[in-house]
This record gives C-alpha cells, sequence and structure tokens, in this order.
C-alpha cells in the first residue's frame, strides 16, 4: 500500500513538473498591448475621419463659352484680328454682332463709342463699376487687350433696330 502511495505521488509529480516545464516554454508576447501600434492605428482612422468630413471647396464658374466664328467685321487691321479673337469669349452672353441677351441680362454693345467700351471695360476690371459677372471675366485682360476689344466690338454691325425705320437702315452702319 505505501509503495502504491509513493508510486502515485512520484507520478503526479512528474506530470506536474511536466506542466509546468510546458508553460515555461511558452512564448510571452504582449502583441496585444502594444501601444505604439494602437495609436498608430488610431491616428490613421482619425485621419480618414478628418478627411471624410472636411467641407468641399466651394468653386464658382463662371460660364464662358468660347468658339470660333466668322468674324461679323472685316479683320483688316492687326487690332480688329486681335480684338475678334478675345471677343470669342463675350458671344454666349453679348452675341457675335453685340446684340445682347435679355436672359443673360447683357445688354447690347455692338456699334457703341469705342472710348465707352473701354471705359466701361477699364472701370470693371478695376472693380469701380460693380457687376458680379462682369468683373471676373475682366480680370484677366490687359489695356490693350481692352483696346482691342472695345475697337472691334464698336465695329460691330448691330444696332438696337428703330421702330418703323426699315431693317436697312439698321443693318447699314
Ligand atoms: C456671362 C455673361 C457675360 C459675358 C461672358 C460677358 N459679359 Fe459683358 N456684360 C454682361 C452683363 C450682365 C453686363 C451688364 C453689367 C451691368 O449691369 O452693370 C455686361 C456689360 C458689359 C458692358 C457695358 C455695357 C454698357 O452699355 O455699359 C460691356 C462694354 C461689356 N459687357 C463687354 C463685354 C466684353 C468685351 C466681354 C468679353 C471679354 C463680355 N462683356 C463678356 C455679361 C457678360
Amino acid at each position: 500500500m505505501t509503495r502504491l502511495i509513493v508510486f502515485l505521488s512520484v507520478i503526479t509529480a512528474l506530470v506536474l513538473a511536466l506542466v509546468l516545464f510546458s508553460y515555461k516554454s511558452l512564448p510571452v508576447s504582449n502583441d496585444k498591448f502594444n501601444l505604439h501600434a494602437t495609436t498608430e492605428s488610431y491616428e490613421k482612422q482619425e485621419h480618414l475621419v478628418e478627411t471624410l468630413l472636411a467641407p468641399k471647396e466651394k468653386v464658382v464658374e463662371v460660364e464662358v463659352e468660347v468658339k470660333e466664328y466668322a468674324p461679323v467685321v472685316d479683320l483688316n487691321t492687326p487690332q480688329l484680328v486681335a480684338g475678334h479673337k478675345l471677343f470669342t469669349q463675350c458671344i454666349s452672353c453679348h452675341g457675335k454682332g453685340g446684340e445682347g441677351k435679355t436672359s443673360q441680362k447683357a445688354p447690347f454693345i455692338g456699334g457703341q463709342f469705342d472710348w465707352y467700351i473701354e471705359k466701361q471695360l477699364t472701370d470693371m476690371k478695376a472693380g469701380t463699376r460693380v457687376n458680379a459677372v462682369m468683373n471676373p471675366i475682366l480680370k484677366g485682360l490687359n489695356p490693350q487687350d481692352i483696346k482691342d476689344l472695345a475697337a472691334y466690338v464698336s465695329r460691330l454691325p448691330w444696332k438696337k433696330p428703330v421702330e418703323g425705320a426699315p431693317a436697312e437702315a439698321a443693318a447699314a452702319h
């Protein structure tokens, strides 16, 4: 009986020793508590949320139709050639003949005095004449461009029809 008890004790001790030994050899890792990695991934998420929540930049666009068109005016000077080219930015509102467009609230300008057109464009570029539509369009034009435009527009044949007058009278200007 005593022998059996000793034998069992020895077996139990051996098993215990084995179990303890195997515990000791388990790899120890604290990956789960890697603070650096946790902070990094948190920052990534934060950045993503910030990007998604960032307000989109507002872009105000003025529609400017630029297209080639046959000249209405005899382009017999370099100034008129330049003016015709520049006027492509204007026809969507003021019309090829400078006849204007009511839907755009753009006045007729064809056949107007060149000095008047030049003054209006200069004032609108400087901002002393305020118009939300015209002001930004003139930003990219220099004084020479404005002179060229004025020369071209003043020669446009369009004229406000006078009531009762024959159509030819309006066209011949
Ligand atoms: C998007 C439409 C638009 C475009 C493009 C545009 N204009 Fe205008 N333009 C207007 C409007 C609207 C007015 C009226 C301004 C006001 O009410 O003060 C105006 C006014 C003017 C006037 C003043 C007329 C007057 O009797 O006092 C001139 C000159 C003129 N534009 C020339 C041009 C020229 C030259 C270009 C091209 C470089 C051009 N515009 C392009 C809309 C436009």
